[in-house]
Formats: structure tokens, sequence, C-alpha cells
């Protein structure tokens, strides 16, 4: 392919959001490992964000299948253990082999009123555990309009940064998504997606230097196969977060199978 596509190891990511009980779980997970087994996608890493009452079945699934998948949380306590009622701690995921955790999504900051510091005090508890932070920023439409989403991504990132210590950059994971993008059906224009993409990039160079090109930076915000490779085939873009599309085995499949044509692969059989 000619795509100027990343240098990175891209990654799709799927946030089934507050969708899919454990039995559904199963169910999709077997449909989309069936489906896998249909295309070269060794070039792509595949993350999967059950809610936390389907981790267990999940991590059974792909343990036994031995499922190139790995297994994310949407959520969880900064805090080690104790008193805080409805929190799951990160000893509790890294006990089912979760990898991986989004922070800092903009339900959660709209919903449950996270804060810029609790999303740097979470990546940090997440970093202390040897898991990755996929670290959410991303502007409202509102920002959008008054052209202040440059100062937004400054604000989220910058304050994301201060629960990573120097060294440990590459560990994470930034997800840009427009909040007006998120389950409307409308995305950012590969463009947009490509120029938020490089300034976070640029924000986290000017703080970090070189490590920042070993920082994967995602898009998300009504990803779908129909505009998975013109993203994917975007430089600064390593990776899309999928809400929506990746509730389907089909649709989540297909969007991995368009990065792996973009990065280069055979996907799909006659
Ligand atoms: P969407 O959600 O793909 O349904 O827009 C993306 C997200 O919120 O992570």
């Amino acid at each position: 392919m000619s795509t100027p596509r990343s240098a990175r190891r891209p990654l799709i990511a799927g946030n089934w959001k507050m969708n899919l009980d454990h039995v559904a779980a199963i169910r999709l997970v077997q449909d989309l490992a069936l489906r896998l087994r249909g295309f070269d996608h060794k070039m792509v890493d595949i993350s999967i964000h059950p809610p936390f009452t389907d981790l267990r079945t999940v991590e059974g699934i792909i343990g036994a299948d031995r499922l190139p998948i790995q297994l994310g949380a949407q959520h969880c306590s900064s805090h080690e253990d104790g008193a805080f009622t409805g929190e799951i701690s990160l000893a509790m995921l890294s006990r089912l082999s979760v990898a991986s955790v989004i922070v800092g999504h903009s339900e959660r900051r709209q919903f449950f009123s996270m804060t810029d510091s609790d999303v740097a005090a979470t990546a940090r508890a997440v970093l202390t555990h040897d898991l990755t932070p996929i670290i959410c920023v991303g502007e409202t439409g509102e920002e959008r309009e008054s052209g202040v989403t440059h100062e937004v991504l400054v604000r989220q990132v910058t304050a994301a940064l201060g629960g990573v210590d120097r060294g440990v950059e590459e560990r994470i994971v930034i997800a840009y998504e427009p909040i007006w993008a998120i389950g409307t059906g409308v995305a950012a224009t590969a463009e947009d997606a490509q120029t938020a993409c490089q300034a976070i990039r640029a924000l986290i160079a000017s703080d970090r230097g070189e490590a920042s090109e070993r920082v994967r930076v995602l898009y998300g915000g009504s990803a779908k196969p129909e505009n998975a490779e013109e993203l994917m085939g975007m430089p600064d873009v390593d990776g899309l977060l999928v809400g929506g599309a990746s509730l389907g085995a089909e649709s989540f499949a297909a969007i991995i199978a368009a990065t792996a044509t973009c990065y280069g692969q055979t996907a799909g059989k006659s």
C-alpha cells in the first residue's frame, strides 16, 4: 500500500461500554475468533473491553482457545483497596489477566465527574500495576465550534502526563475521541483525526522528547468498517478505539481486516 501508515504497531480496541452480559460475551468472542481465523492479522494488536461482570468469562475463553485478543477493562479505581463501594481495583483486574484499562473516557468524565487529576491518578495506578492505560482525550462539539480544540487537548494531555513517570511513556496509549463523534455515526475526517493525533504527539514530544514517537495514539468516535482503512492510513493514527462497531463480530473483524490491509497484509479469504 502506498498509504503513509504509522510506524508503530496498530491497536484496535473494542469498548463494549454497558452492553452484552457474560452469556452474550461468549457468543461474540467465539464468533470473532472464528472470523479472525480467516485472515492474517499478526501485525495488529486487538483488545476488547467488556463490562466487569464479563471479564472472568472472557478471560476463560481467551485462555482456553489461546485467542490473539488482549483483555481490557473500561475503568478502574485509582485506589489500591478499601472502602470504595462499587469500585474495582487494579489488583482484581490483574488477577483476571486484564492487560489494559481505558482511563478517562468522556462518558466517565461527563457522567461520573472524573476530573483531569483523577485521570492522572488512575493512569499512574494502572502503570504501577504494569497494565497499559488507554487515556482518552477530546473536545466537545461546542469546544470545537468555538475553536478551542487545541487548548482542550493541551489541558487534558498535560494533565494525563502528570500521571506518567519519565521513561515509561511507551507503555501508555492515548485515544483522541472527539465527543461530538462518539456514538453519533459522524466520525472525524481522516485529515482531522490526523491533525489531532499529530498535535497530541507534538504535545508529548514537547515534554518527553523522542519518547513521543513510541506512544500509540488512537482515534475513536464512530469508527467503522467503512472508514477504518482511511483513518488507519494516516501517519499519526496508530489504532482505533471502537464503540458501537465492536458489539458485532462482523463489523469488529472487518475493522481489524481493514487495518491489516492497510499495514500491508492480505485480509480476507476468497
Ligand atoms: P463509538 O464509541 O465508536 O460508538 O462512537 C467510541 C468510544 O466511545 O470509545
